[in-house]
């Protein structure tokens, strides 16, 4: 089938990626000159794990292209997907601008019948206006534009694995003919495992922030948890762990630590609030998940400053930057929300990430870059680990006590092993869980 994608950022190169490697014949089109050629040469604008090989590939074999021109990516197309971005507004509620102009755009740009499709995290209600839209552009055109919600259920640094085996598909459509083409498009992805799930498009709109909204809250509750643990003595990861073998919880998602971030879970929460306010169903719950997630870097800081007294002068290294591991982002990071707490408090912060160095001094521009972990390490009077990169499981803890100039360690992800870090001498901070020092007091703190 011919497909248009609108928008190339996260989700959209990896529906194109994705749809392209399946034997669709893919036109993804960016209002930026600057990335549509880095794409046309076959160089990726973020870090995603084997994006950029199925990329050259398709680009190679001639079934991917690139360009700025709407018309070029909805010329003939069956399928058109709207992936442009819907950051928040200043209230936080999602600017769909961008979904507008795209809509338009395909409008003016349609040379018969096509099913345009959401893709974009959008509140729901959209569709109808996406459908207004269309309809207003083309009044010639009205049967032939279907629009389609089919939201995506990517995760950075796993979206082309969640993208090639996914877990379910969702079709939100209202004609027959819009479900018959999005089951075409998706065939070859559905198997007895992977379901094609058809709703109406309102409960698929909802569903996407639903289900965000509902893993955010999974983390909160382990963290929230976490709290009631450390003023216990208990230990989070027991208690998650008991909680998790119930396959009525199950494990996923469960993780105690410095709390979620990206682009998905803290935008989403809020928008959904707001559209759950506009409703006339405030949904307080909400609310209360984000502030329990904003609570764990607190209990991190609070971590820090008993550790070291008082932060001014202090050098702490943050290990980690992006806001999980395997992905260069640092939007809405968490360790990055503690480095500017920091900053305030007047402690010297030095990060490492293995990727994400570079973003992370954009958005923070106070912190000082070291060139891995060590060097980070190096003088530093406590080592925060804030993102769970494998790299840093493996450190050679006896190499940085060697280096440090306080034997702490504050460890943001309950990533290290605590008799390990002890072995080595530190004195260790885990969240959730109870802290350990050696026998003798490794720090001088
Ligand atoms: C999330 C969802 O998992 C995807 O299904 C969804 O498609 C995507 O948002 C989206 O809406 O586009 P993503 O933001 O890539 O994906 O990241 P996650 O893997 O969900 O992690 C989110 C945050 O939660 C990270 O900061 C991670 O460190 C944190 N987390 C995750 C925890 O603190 N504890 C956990 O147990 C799990």
């Amino acid at each position: 089938m011919r497909v248009g994608v609108i928008g190339t950022g996260h989700v959209g190169l990896i529906t194109c990626t994705s749809l392209a490697s399946v034997g669709h014949r893919v036109v993804g089109c960016d209002a930026d000159p600057g990335k549509v050629s880095d794409l046309v040469a076959g160089r990726m604008p973020f870090h995603e794990p084997g994006v950029e090989e199925l990329l050259k590939a398709h680009l190679a074999d001639g079934t991917l292209r690139f360009t700025t021109a709407t018309a070029e990516a909805v010329d003939g197309a069956d399928v058109v997907f709207i992936c442009v971005g819907t950051p928040p507004r200043a209230s936080g509620e999602a600017n769909l601008l961008a979904v507008e102009q795209a809509a338009r755009e395909i409008a003016r740009a349609a040379t018969g019948p096509l099913v345009v499709v959401e893709k974009s995290t959008v509140p729901a209600g959209t569709a109808a206006r996406v459908q207004r839209t269309l309809v207003l552009e083309r009044t010639d055109l009205v049967d032939g534009l279907d629009v389609v919600s089919n939201p995506e259920f990517l995760r950075e640094g796993q979206a082309l694995h969640d993208a090639m085996h996914p877990d379910r598909i969702l079709v939100g459509a209202s004609s027959p003919r819009a479900f018959e083409v999005m089951r075409r498009l998706y065939g070859p992805f559905l198997s007895d495992d992977v379901r094609l799930i058809e709703t109406d498009i309102t409960s698929a709109e909802l569903a996407k922030h639903a289900s965000n909204a509902f893993l955010a809250l999974k983390i909160s509750y382990a963290n929230a948890l976490a709290r009631l643990c450390e003023a216990s003595g208990a230990d989070v990861e027991a208690v998650t762990g008991v909680m998790g073998a119930d396959p009525r919880i199950g494990p996923e998602f469960l993780r105690a630590g410095l709390g979620f971030g990206g682009y998905c879970f803290p935008k989403d929460l809020v928008a959904f609030g707001h559209l759950a306010q506009r409703l006339g169903y405030p949904f307080p719950m909400l609310a209360e998940v984000a502030r329990i997630n904003d609570e764990a870097i607190d209990a991190a800081l609070g971590k820090i400053r008993d550790a070291l007294w008082n932060l001014e002068g202090k050098r702490i290294a943050l290990l980690g930057l992006s806001f999980k591991p395997d992905t260069d982002d640092v939007r809405f990071s968490p360790a990055l929300a503690l480095a500017r707490r920091l900053v305030v408090e007047g402690a010297r912060v030095v990060g490492y990430d293995p990727v994400a160095g570079a973003m992370a001094k954009q958005e923070v521009p106070e912190l000082e870059l070291a060139e891995n972990a060590y060097e980070a390490a190096r003088d530093s009077h406590c080592v925060v680990i804030c993102t769970a990169w494998d790299e840093l499981r493996e450190l050679d803890l006896a190499k940085v006590g060697e280096l440090v100039a306080f034997k702490i360690v504050v460890d943001g992800r309950n990533l290290l092993d605590a008799a390990a870090v002890v072995e080595a001498g530190f004195s260790y901070h885990p969240m959730g869980r109870p802290g350990q020092s050696p026998p003798m007091g490794g720090s001088r703190a």
